[in-house]
């Protein structure tokens, strides 16, 4: 493959990351102490951002039981966020093995690789050390998701993976130096965040990049497809499962999570910096509106 003068900016962009990623990245495994208790009466995720936080299922457990809610839902979003990177790095595999392995743009792509493996055993070691089941996807979700390198391409694939990381990125930095939280939870969201701010980088401009003289039919298959992508996104965050641990039935947990006003303002708060990028982009937009608005990232009308 040759290199073109159009790769000049990306080459750029991947040289300074590059270069970020060598002097300050973590090692989970050495940079958390994984054998110091948890502390009694700390939160896992604030009260307001439990997905039935104000609801009358809410209202009937007791202050332990919504610590203990918080801490299967963070291993929920955790377990989630492992499933999420795992997808990211078959793509970003993918792109290596498409591509010329000798420029910077694909030894970036190895690099981010690299820190996704570190986060995912991070996000598994969380929830086990909390004693949570595997939450992750449900199962038809999982199955689902396996299309996707199939029919997802061009900047709504990088627009996606931006979407699944500016979303946890949002709830993490709100939560990361919160005194109320599991010193734990503040140490993983930590690192997380340090290290997604430059493959949130990364992946704003391979969006900028590849929407760049599309036609009107294949835009609007690209709107289309990251407002799907970011519905199941949004609605895998929280498995039903996690109601279980407070003697709620999933299924009525679910639909009172998703009729909750409460939650919708998280997930809408979540989306608050990636939602304006993709619209200038030009990604947000028919015939995607009615799945942003139903996955809570963009208000009712
Ligand atoms: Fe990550
Ligand atoms: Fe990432």
């Amino acid at each position: 493959m040759t290199r073109t003068l159009g790769d000049a900016g990306r080459e750029k962009t991947a040289e300074r990351l590059l270069k970020s990623s060598a002097n300050k990245f973590y090692d989970p495994e050495v940079d958390i102490d994984w054998d110091a208790p948890l502390v009694e009466g700390k939160r896992f995720i604030p009260e307001e951002r439990s997905s039935l936080y104000g609801t009358e299922l809410w209202d009937r457990l007791t202050p332990e039981q919504r610590i203990e809610l918080g801490k299967h839902e963070m291993a929920s979003i955790a377990t989630n966020g492992i499933w999420f990177e795992v997808i990211l790095m078959q793509l970003l595999l993918k792109e290596v093995d498409n591509g010329d392995p000798t420029t910077s743009h694909a030894q970036y792509a190895l690099t981010e690789i690299a820190d996704e493996c570190r986060h995912s055993t991070m996000f598994a070691r969380m929830s086990n050390r909390f004693d949570c089941p595997h939450y992750g996807p449900v199962k038809w979700r999982h199955r689902l998701a396996r299309i996707l390198p199939i029919i997802g391409y061009g900047p709504a694939l990088y627009g996606s993976i931006l979407v699944a990381e500016e979303i946890l990125d949002r709830l993490q930095r709100e939560q990361m130096n919160d005194p109320q939280i599991q010193p734990l939870v503040r140490m993983v969201n930590r690192i997380h965040v340090l290290e997604e701010a430059r493959h949130v980088t990364f992946a704003r401009e391979e969006v900028t990049r590849r929407i760049k003289g599309m036609g009107k039919v294949e835009l609007a298959y690209q709107r289309w497809m990251i407002a799907f992508v970011s519905w199941h996104i949004c609605r895998s965050l929280i498995n039903p499962h996690v109601y279980k641990a407070v003697g709620i039935r999933p299924k009525e947990g679910y639909q009172a999570a998703l009729n909750n006003p409460h939650w919708r303002a998280t997930l809408l708060f979540s989306g608050e910096k990636i939602m304006p990028f993709l619209d200038e982009a030009g990604l947000v937009g028919a015939p995607g509106m009615r799945l942003w608005r139903s996955a809570g990232l963009l208000p009712n009308k």
